[in-house]
């Protein structure tokens, strides 16, 4: 159990370096067993989840060599089924069962588990896969599936909550190898699910309409190696952007993506943060803000990221009036709250919306984290907060935010982790 000291109220400003996508990342590191080829892909952040797909890879008999910012994997022959402590730490795990299907025509994987963010089902993955001609078994807590020959089919992939973003992977993996011609409907067009079909299609695959919620795939025989560099980490930028008003500072953000960030900027417009949008970077001018409250819902891509929620929470701690956030795609992922109304905060909790009350005064506290994205939210919380703040359980934030106090140190926080 690791933890960070912070010592808030500080100005910070600056730049900082946005490292490859997590998200992006994971599902590409999914979708290698497609291939007996070498498969290299660059700006691949170093991270614990990260880490743990890897883990599982070398498991299954991967070869994977790390050479400055580009990794190599080869799945070459590989074997076994994937290891089950690490599927269960990670539930992106879930991925591997679209390409090791149609690789060999069989997975077996344990069911992944809930987490703080409320229950993480996978029947729409396991929907997609049927629909392509696989049989699905739930044995011992475990997936069984198989396939004589995936086939090519039409399929549905919306839930209660919209798209799915593993599941739109999931099913990609499996059609790009199916004989025929699928249609996803309802397909998820996150920027990492693109990103993913553009590292398919280098691979040989054949994906029209990427970025469209219809995808159609036309299956071929086999896939080769690829380069693939990662897109920019958009949730990564995100949260330094939400910190910078917070922190009355003006940041430089790159590399970055704004075309992947269009909901984000509107949410700072409408609260009165000024940002400027280059073709590769953003800069937040958090200096001098007077917030604006705002009514805020998350949404499927395009719409604001669930993943921004509890950053944007804070901020709306310091805007002047009452502000909304509802979530519509992870209804229970409010366990921060309860942590920042300890430095402060009022938030109250109206079924899936939060109210938040502002400006309320932040005050250092001692704090935990419980899930990646609000033990994040906490940093920023007690970088704004007058006085001093603990962060428990920071394990949680280590799997999605590569080299994270360094960069906030690099802005003029004062952050040190306890031992
Ligand atoms: C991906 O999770 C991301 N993780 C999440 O980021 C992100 O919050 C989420 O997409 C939404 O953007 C990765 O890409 C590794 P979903 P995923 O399937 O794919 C419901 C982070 O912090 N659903 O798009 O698991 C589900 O319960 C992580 O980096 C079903 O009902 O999310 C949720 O309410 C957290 N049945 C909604 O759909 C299913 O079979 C969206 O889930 C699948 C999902």
């Amino acid at each position: 159990m690791a933890s960070v000291r912070i010592l808030g109220g500080r100005p910070l400003s600056g730049e900082v370096a946005i490292g490859g996508a997590k998200n992006a990342g994971l599902l590409a590191l999914a979708a290698t067993p497609l291939t007996d080829d070498p498969v290299i892909i660059e700006n691949l952040p170093r991270l614990e989840d990260i880490r743990t797909m890897e883990t599982i890879l070398c498991g299954l008999g991967g070869k994977i060599s790390h050479r400055e910012s580009t990794t190599q994997i080869c799945m070459k022959d590989f074997t076994g089924d994937p290891n089950g402590e690490a599927v269960t730490q990670m539930r992106a795990s879930v991925c591997l069962l679209g390409s090791l299907v149609a690789r060999r025509g069989r997975a077996v994987l344990p069911l992944p588990g809930g987490c703080a963010i409320g229950p993480r089902p996978i029947d729409l993955h396991l929907h997609g896969l049927q629909k392509l001609g696989c049989e699905i078994a739930l044995r011992n807590g475990h997936i069984h599936v198989t396939a004589e020959r995936l086939r090519g089919a039409s399929l549905f992939l919306g839930g209660r909550h919209g798209s799915t973003v593993t599941g739109t992977a999931n099913v990609l993996c499996a059609a790009v190898l199916a004989k025929g011609t699928t249609e996803i409907q309802c397909a998820a067009c996150e920027p990492e699910v693109v990103d993913l079909c553009h590292f398919l299609q280098k691979m040989g695959a054949k994906i029209y309409d990427i970025g469209n919620p219809v995808l159609t795939v036309e299956g071929v025989d086999g896939l080769h190696g690829v380069r693939h560099r990662l897109i920019a980490d958009r949730i990564q930028l995100g949260t330094f952007a939400l910190l910078a008003p917070l922190a009355h500072g003006d940041f430089f953000l790159s590399p970055a993506d704004p075309s992947h960030c269009g909901a984000l900027l509107e949410a700072l417009d409408r609260m009165a943060v000024p940002a400027e949008v280059g073709p590769n970077s953003i800069r937040v001018l958090g200096r001098r803000c007077l917030l604006r409250p705002t009514d805020l819902t998350t949404l499927p891509y395009p719409g604001f990221p669930t993943d921004l929620q509890a950053a944007m929470c804070v901020l709306m701690t310091q805007a002047e009036g009452i502000s909304i956030i509802t979530e519509r795609v992870y209804p229970h992922r409010f366990a921060h709250l309860g942590e920042l109304e300890r430095m402060g905060a009022s938030i109250a909790l109206e079924g899936q919306s939060a109210i938040v009350k502002g400006p309320r005064k932040l005050t250092g506290a001692p704090t935990a984290a419980a899930d990646l994205r609000g033990g994040a939210c906490l940093y920023l919380a007690a970088l704004a907060a007058e006085g001093e703040s603990t962060v428990r359980n920071v394990q949680h934030v280590d799997r999605g935010y590569e080299n994270f106090e360094e960069k906030l140190r690099k802005l003029g926080a004062v952050i040190e982790r306890i031992p």
